[in-house]
């Protein structure tokens, strides 16, 4: 498991042995980790680099401490309602956790005509097209990719986006976000979603396909999301 003779550091290669663990189920959200000796002795490494490792999984989500206890598996998939129309700025402050973006690309282009079908706009017409990674506590979550009718939402910059869409679209457009339909599917992150995510290519992911509107039936954005399925679960409440 842990190759000394390997260039990749020995504190990461237990790092991705613990994570591949949680991944395949054989550590469960709850469970203790074995004490940082166990390790170090079992693998023939120092405590520090087990403690570096450990330290490495906390800030990023998948293990947490107890004072004077030990080291537990997490589990903190955000579960999502589906009823509300909240953006992930919202979603994510409610939950008290800090949200951010990492802009990949920002351009105006002109509407592919799959674009325009769902913005309900002229073929060519421009469009922003708006990649971000989303993140929560710096760590991402998913990579949304947004198209806008620049006709329609005038203005947006690079630093609008890197902030929060809906905002803007409200708090300084003066647009009411209405109501919007969203598909969510099942699948696997290539290799650059993966890098973009911090997850194994081939890991599995949600596509979640929103179309937004207003009260009057016009569309205001497109998206195409993909979520990690280890952060992420959905909740709907059903009556009968
Ligand atoms: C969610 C939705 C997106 C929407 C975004 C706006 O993530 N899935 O469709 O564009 O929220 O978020 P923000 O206002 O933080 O930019």
């Amino acid at each position: 498991m842990i190759d000394k003779n390997s260039p990749i550091p020995l504190y990461y290669q237990l790092e991705e042995h613990i994570k591949d663990l949680i991944e395949k189920g054989d550590l469960v959200p709850g469970d203790a980790l074995p004490p940082e000796r166990e390790y170090a002795e079992k693998y023939q490494i120092s405590r520090m680099t087990v403690r570096q490792a450990f330290t490495q999984l906390v800030n990023d989500g998948y293990l947490y401490r107890l004072q004077g206890k030990g080291t537990y598996v997490a589990d903190w998939k955000i579960e999502q309602p589906l009823q509300g129309l909240t953006s992930f700025t919202e979603d994510m402050k409610a939950r008290g956790l800090k949200p951010g973006s990492q802009l990949v690309h920002f351009e105006t282009i002109p509407a592919t005509s799959q674009v325009a079908k769902q913005l309900a706009i002229q073929e060519y017409g421009p469009v922003y097209e708006i990649k971000r990674i989303r993140l929560a506590d710096q760590i991402p979550m998913a990579i949304e990719t947004n198209y806008l009718s620049a006709n329609l939402i005038k203005g947006l910059t690079e630093q609008i986006v890197n902030r929060s869409l809906y905002d803007y679209i409200e708090g300084e457009q003066n647009f009411r976000i209405n109501h919007a339909t969203q598909i969510i599917e099942s699948s696997i992150a290539d290799k650059l979603e993966a890098k973009y995510l911090k997850i194994a290519s081939g890991a599995p992911v949600m596509l979640i396909q929103r179309n937004t509107f207003l009260q009057d039936g016009t569309p205001v954005e497109f998206v195409k999301s993909i979520y990690r399925a280890d952060r992420y679960k959905f909740m709907i409440q059903m009556k009968r």
